[in-house]
């Protein structure tokens, strides 16, 4: 037996008749309440939301104590909030909810690129690179030759796309987590005339999404762990196509199961080959006895009518 939205309804949840009576009927005028709503998108987003709240609350026969909890959890994110640290968007992301908001948004068309999670961690003025150039501005780490191509879902190049790429360095964090004014680790260049980039950057190495808030809490509590599987982030922008946020992950990554924002698509997944200490580079680059690593991205960008279409 299910309830109204298909939650499993259990011996230990099922409340007699004139009970689930009196919480059918509140949630019914919780619903009617918004009627006056004059926006129909409004009026559909609330009315869902209180159904699918209600349901919740009386599938797991929610304790006062446990709806305090939860009231001390939200204002603890929201006092740990500000225009550096947004512990909501932490939330959503580690209860899966900013990935299906992306399935969501970016339904699969041809053979365009997957999307996945966007981060907090882009900065919109990162520096501009020529084509072969390095985002890695001093930031530790293995470098990592990254080469490939942006063309449309009908094989055609895209010149001119505006390539952003921004990633932790080897100790696990980003410029911006320094507390400094260091821009490392980002950068932005263009495809070529044939859509070709490439761009040193360092080998991806895992790391802890930031866990010294109520959502660190949370997981420690659930048994989670924060880590995120190595990941290079991409944003891809052209006029006339959809707009590409990703990132590419390491194949043998041991993370790929268990990313903590959900964001593995296995389509994402790279090989990044290590190169041994004196193998020539691509372009002449000398690293004295140093590895190197390499690895290849080509971008399917879908056309801006996807988002649309149905
Ligand atoms: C990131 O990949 O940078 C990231 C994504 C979600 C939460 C925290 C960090
Ligand atoms: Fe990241």
């Amino acid at each position: 037996m299910t309830d109204m939205t298909g939650s499993p309804l259990t011996s230990a949840n099922v409340p007699g008749a004139e009970q689930a009576a009196v919480e059918d009927t509140l949630t019914r005028n919780v619903e009617r309440s918004f009627e006056n709503c004059s926006d129909p998108r409004l009026l559909q987003l609330m009315q869902a939301l209180v159904r699918h709240l209600h349901a919740f609350i009386r599938e797991v026969r929610l304790t006062e104590d446990e709806w305090n909890s939860a009231i001390a959890f939200l204002t603890a994110a929201g006092h740990i909030t500000d225009d550096k640290r947004q512990e909501f968007i932490l939330l959503s992301d580690v209860l899966g909810a900013s990935m299906q908001t992306i399935n969501v948004n970016n339904r699969a068309w041809k053979n365009a690129t997957e999307a996945t999670v966007f981060g907090p961690f882009f900065a919109e003025d990162a520096p501009e690179i020529p084509n072969g150039g390095d985002i890695a501005g001093g930031a530790p780490g293995q470098p990592c030759w990254v080469e490939g191509t942006v063309t449309d879902t009908e094989g055609r190049p895209v010149p001119g796309a505006r390539i952003e790429v921004w990633e932790a360095d080897e100790e696990g964090l980003y410029d911006v987590q320094y507390g400094d004014d260091r821009v490392a680790g980002r950068a932005h260049l263009y495809a070529d005339d044939d859509g070709q980039y490439s761009f040193w950057g360092l080998t991806p190495t895992p790391y802890p999404i930031p866990h010294d808030g109520p959502v660190g809490r949370m997981l420690e509590a659930t048994g989670r762990s924060p880590m995120r599987a190595s990941h290079l982030h991409f944003m891809v922008t052209a006029p006339g196509l959809r707009t590409l946020v990703t990132h590419i992950f390491v194949a043998g990554d041991t993370l790929l199961q268990h990313d903590s924002v959900f964001g593995v698509k296995d389509s994402l997944i790279k090989a990044f080959d290590q190169q041994a200490a004196g193998t020539p580079t691509p372009d002449g680059r000398e690293f004295n006895g140093e590895t190197w690593a390499r690895t290849r991205f080509d971008i399917v960008l879908a056309p801006a009518e996807a988002d649309t279409a149905v």
